[in-house]
């Protein structure tokens, strides 16, 4: 595939990291870029025009893509706006959400406003063009997802989920939520855009995926539950066919689990396999220069011909799955790159261990390059007729204020890139070896014409056939003996393990349930049978779903034994190598809540035979358990810890990596916990940090308490973003803050840290992270003091280390006024404070 390079003749873009949306502006935060240091366009690259927005059909002339594709506009402004995310209902209608909200202007004013709207687009003639619109739901602050589900639509506009029941999309003729309700108050912080909760990415297990959020959620007897998982990615997130999750972070274009979602496994911080990189090679190919970027300045960023090197605003990462095209294409994977205008295709291996990987389907060239500077693809989705589609925000700025460069803010003033913001385009990408399938007719289907849907070739139709079942209920014995054959027999594993996932969702697969004898042991023998199915992922759900069963007689036991003195040796046959689990639903049962001398033995006795064991990950799930104790539970710390030193082995315990917030249980104030954590100190290999050891800091006086205050609020939406709220570190995000010697080290560093950004490797609680801090100096000398005198004196992460005044940052910055580059852990370390 050809790819020409545009130089010069269009303009060059703006935008660059990671993605959108939902929070009230903080009006200190990206106000003030004194200080920051020239940046300029790098040496030899020539200053690009404006690019001016093109109609539809002069943009769709930019598209390249490989032959046999071609590329078609659905929705154009004013049809849509600003639009972030789509989904198909089972009419095939196409449900938009416009983040109108989103950088109004080039300082964010008005992102605030009740702007953001879901709408209904529907293709009256069948020409695969919408024609018609309706609105659904407006008056939202930057909303972010919509999905279906609970026989309903749920809707994501941080920190709030709403749902609108008897709405639209499932045959009820309501195309208009009047009154939506508010399921849940924790969904994300709205406090930084491109760091917040979205996705909202149903899965065969029945239950939604969000990223950037440790949370899921499904509708059980009509009631929205939450569930804990790990954080995963950043903008967008997409399953395989077997429920494998992909996801991915600005620059990190595609990471995902091997694990598919349905194992309890893939919902646990220790797990291994989970929140990979599947593609180590991060270089973009696109068709335009792009000088606009955020980070334009950087040595390297952009190539001689004016192209980004490498992705600084992955998003959307799907996978296809529908069957429009060739066979080649179905589970590969697409990421789209607004800053680059491109969407990349890549091609997912699997390993021979079981672990996933991934390459470019193209080498040195993309699937999809725009020559226009406006494409700003920002999410993707598989259609019902199997066609690509590319939800385009259209627009010349969508980079977020908050890190808004001042080398981007120039781009924007000199090329006129502030304006329009109200376009948005829906495109579609279609295979010419196929004619794209007529629209789907679920909704009026009957319950056996869905069943039979399950083994669709299209992952679509099995999805929505699959949720629509479960909304149902159906209880019919020609139902439930249809979707039995089918796990039986259906020759496509997908279609087994849908159909299995069904039956799930009907409860019909819980071993230990209140469905009766009978019903139980129908259950056991359809699990039993499936766990010997050919396929090993049908297997392995087979597995999750007995071990579903295992869980919950776990979480009876813990019940149980809360009134006992001890667990007597048959208690103990009875947990043999599920110690931890059963410790897990004890430490989660209110029975379990008051100091017991019997609790407590029991805690100790648990504790000692994980530790006797002695396998590294075991070991840190357990020491977790102890530091997520809160204070009041000091006993149950004491006791479990009392178990680890029983159990231990010698040597050293060897962690993947150290427990999150084990500095808080070593200073903790009740001191059986402390003298105990103290005494396993060397064992566990994380002394206590030496920056905080020594006299105990000085009391903050009351501006400092101010200063703290204000920097614990700002935290979770700036530094929390990527290093987690609670400061402990996200995989691929951002190493841990908390016990960091750098945060508890010299000023002089962590303030060059926060100005200019660090670029890897850096050794952080003996492990090397190698990734890249972007510069924040944008934040003014008083929020970066307020920020860093929280991290460095946040006493629930055990930080002692004095505050940090306005003038230090001020001094600082003078100081290092003329730098452009971010910092090297070698350059820091030669400073000599
Ligand atoms: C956009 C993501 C992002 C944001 C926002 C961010 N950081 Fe970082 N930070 C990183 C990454 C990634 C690294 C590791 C860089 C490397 O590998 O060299 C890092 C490294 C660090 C380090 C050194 C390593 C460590 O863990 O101690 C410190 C200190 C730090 N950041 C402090 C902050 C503070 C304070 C803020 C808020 C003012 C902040 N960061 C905001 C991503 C971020």
């Amino acid at each position: 595939m050809h790819r020409a390079v545009l130089v010069a003749t269009a303009a060059a873009g703006l935008i660059a990291s990671p993605t959108l949306a939902g929070a009230a502006p903080d009006a200190r935060v990206g106000a003030d870029v004194r200080g920051v240091a020239a940046q300029v366009l790098p040496a030899g690259l020539p200053r690009l025009p404006p690019s001016p927005p093109l109609a539809p059909e002069a943009a769709r002339a930019g598209f390249t893509l490989p032959p046999g594709f071609r590329i078609e506009l659905v929705a154009a402004e004013p049809l849509v706006q600003s639009p972030v995310a789509i989904a198909f209902d089972a009419r095939g209608r196409l449900w938009v959400v416009e983040m109108r909200g989103f950088m109004p202007d080039a300082a964010g004013r008005g992102e605030d406003a009740p702007s953001g709207r879901v709408a209904i687009l529907e293709d009256s003639d069948g020409d695969g063009r919408m024609d018609r619109r309706k609105e659904f739901l407006d008056g939202l602050v930057l909303p972010r997802s919509v999905a279906f589900a609970g026989g309903g639509v749920l809707i994501a506009a941080p920190p709030q989920l709403l749902f609108c029941r008897d709405a639209g999309g499932h045959g009820g003729d309501s195309d208009r939520c009047d009154r939506p309700q508010v399921v849940s108050t924790s969904y994300g912080t709205a406090k930084n855009p491109e760091h917040d909760a979205n996705g909202l990415q149903p899965a065969i297990d029945n239950w939604l995926y969000s990223a950037n959020l440790d949370q899921r959620h499904r509708f059980l007897g009509g009631r929205l539950v939450t569930a804990p998982t790990i954080s995963r990615g950043q903008w967008g997130i997409a399953q395989d066919d077997v429920g494998r999750l992909v996801y991915n972070t600005n620059s990190d274009y595609l990471r995902g689990d091997a694990l598919p979602a349905f194992t309890r496994a893939a919902h646990l911080r220790q797990s291994r396999g989970l929140n990979v990189v599947l593609d180590p090679d991060r270089s973009t190919w696109p068709a335009r220069p792009n000088h606009g970027v955020n980070r334009g300045y950087q040595s390297g960023l952009l190539r001689a011909d004016g192209t980004l090197s490498r992705f600084t605003a992955a998003c959307g990462p799907h996978v296809y799955r529908g069957d429009q095209f060739p066979p080649a294409y179905r589970g590969n994977a697409f990421v789209a790159e607004p800053a680059a205008n491109l969407v990349r295709r890549s091609v997912i291996t699997q390993q021979d261990g079981g672990g996933l990987a991934a390459h470019n389907a193209h080498a040195r060239g993309e699937f999809l390059t725009s020559t226009d500077e406006r494409f700003r693809p920002v999410n993707l989705a598989t259609g019902p007729e199997g066609a690509l589609y590319v939800v385009d925000m259209y627009r010349g700025l969508i980079q977020h204020r908050i890190y808004l460069t001042k080398f981007l803010r120039q781009q924007v003033a000199e090329r006129g890139l502030e304006a329009p913001v109200d376009r948005g385009r829906i495109w579609r990408v279609v295979s010419d070896a196929a004619a794209p399938a007529p629209p789907p007719k679920l909704a009026g289907a009957s319950d056996l014409a869905l069943v039979a849907q399950l083994a669709h070739p299209s992952g679509f139709w099995r999805d929505t056939a699959q949720r629509l079942l479960v909304e149902r209920q159906p209880r019919d014995r020609a139902t439930l003996a249809a979707l039995e054959r089918l796990v039986a027999r259906a020759p496509d594993p997908r279609a087994r393990l849908h159909a299995l996932f069904v039956l799930e969702g009907l409860g019909r697969l819980d071993v230990t349930g209140d469905g009766g004898t009978r019903a139980r042991g129908g259950a056991r023998r359809l699990l039993a049978r499936a766990g010997q199915d050919r396929d090993r992922f049908v297997r392995a759900a087979a597995l999750a779903l007995v071990e579903r069963g295992e869980e919950a007689r776990l979480a009876a036991l813990a019940v149980a034994l809360a009134g006992r003195a001890r667990l007597d040796a048959a208690a103990l046959a009875r947990v043999r190598g599920r110690e931890l689990d059963l410790l897990g639903h004890a430490l989660a049962t209110p029975a379990w809540a008051a100091a017991s001398e019997g609790r407590a033995h029991m805690l100790a006795q648990l504790g000692a035979r994980v530790a006797a064991r002695g396998a590294p990950a075991e070991l840190l799930q357990l020491l977790e358990l102890v530091t997520a104790e809160p204070r009041e539970a000091a006993w149950r710390q004491a006791a479990l810890l009392t178990g680890v030193a029983q159990g231990r082995r010698g040597g050293s315990a060897r962690l993947p990596e150290p427990p999150r917030g084990w500095a808080r249980v070593l200073r903790s104030d009740d001191p059986a916990v402390s003298a105990r954590a103290q005494a396993l100190a060397a064992w566990v290999g994380e002394p206590v940090p030496a920056a905080t050891t020594g006299a105990a800091a000085r009391a903050l006086n009351a501006d400092e308490r101010a200063r703290f205050a204000r920097g614990k609020a700002l935290f979770p939406g700036i530094c929390g973003a990527c290093h987690h709220p609670s400061g402990g570190g996200d995989e691929g995000k951002g190493p841990p803050l908390v016990d960091s010697p750098w945060v508890l080290g010299p000023v002089e560093r962590l303030v060059r840290i926060t100005l200019h950004g660090l670029r890897g490797p850096v050794k952080v609680n003996n492990r090397v992270y190698e990734m890249e801090m972007p510069a924040m100096g944008a934040l003014d000398d008083a929020a970066l003091a307020d920020l860093l005198t929280y991290v460095r004196t946040e006493k629930e992460w055990g930080h002692e280390a004095g505050p940090v005044d306005p003038a230090t940052v001020a001094r600082v910055r003078k100081q290092v006024a003329e730098r452009e580059a971010p910092w090297t852990e070698a350059e820091l370390l030669k400073l000599d404070p």
